[in-house]
C-alpha cells in the first residue's frame, strides 16, 4: 500500500510525463508543418513514449492501492525559432525532469519504501539515456548551422532514429 507521501509524488510525476507528452507532441506538430518530416516522426515517437511513461505511473499506483489522477495539463508551445531552439527545449526539459525523478526517489528513501524506489529506478535510467540523446542531437544541430543540405541529412537521419527506435517505448 502506497503512504500518502508517495503517492502525491507518483501523482506529481505523472503530471509531469502528461506534460512532456504534449510538449513533444506541440513540437512534432511544428516541424511537420515546417517541412521536417523525419524530426517530427521522432517527436511523435518521443511523445509517445512520454505517454508511456506516464501510463506505468497510472498502472502502478492504481496496483500499488492509491488513486492515479488524471492531471489538467498547461498549455505547451506553439511557435519555435528553429530545429535548434526545439532541441535545447527538449534538453532543458528533460534536465528538470531528472531532478524530478531524483526528487521522487528521495522521498522513497526518506519513506523507506523500498518497492516504489525499485520501480523508479527504471525512470532513473531512462532520464540518463533521454538526456544523452538530446545533447548529441543538439551537438549535430550546432555543426549543422544554417547549412540547408546539412539539414536535410539531419532531419532524414532523425528519420531513421524513429524508424530504429521501434517497439522501445514499451519497454
Ligand atoms: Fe519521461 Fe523524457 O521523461
Amino acid at each position: 500500500m502506497l503512504n500518502k507521501k508517495i503517492e502525491k509524488a507518483l501523482n506529481d510525476q505523472i503530471k509531469i510525463e502528461a506534460e512532456s507528452s504534449q510538449a513533444y507532441l506541440a513540437m512534432a506538430s511544428w516541424a511537420e508543418s515546417n517541412g521536417f518530416s523525419g524530426t517530427s516522426a521522432f517527436l511523435y515517437k518521443h511523445s509517445d513514449e512520454e505517454r508511456m511513461h506516464m501510463l506505468k505511473l497510472i498502472k502502478f499506483v492504481n496496483d500499488r492501492g492509491g488513486q492515479a489522477i488524471i492531471p489538467d495539463l498547461k498549455a505547451p508551445g506553439k511557435e519555435y525559432k528553429n530545429l535548434q531552439n526545439i532541441f535545447k527545449l527538449l534538453l532543458d526539459h528533460e534536465t528538470h525532469v531528472t531532478n524530478e525523478i531524483n526528487s521522487v526517489v528521495d522521498v522513497c528513501l526518506k519513506e523507506k519504501d523500498y518497492t516504489t524506489h525499485n520501480f523508479m529506478q527504471w525512470y532513473v535510467a531512462e532520464q540518463i539515456e533521454e538526456e544523452t540523446l538530446a545533447r548529441n542531437i543538439l551537438d549535430k544541430l550546432k555543426l549543422v548551422g544554417n547549412d540547408n543540405g546539412a539539414l536535410y541529412l539531419f532531419d532524414r537521419d532523425l528519420s531513421a532514429m524513429a524508424a530504429a527506435s521501434g517497439t522501445e517505448a514499451g519497454e
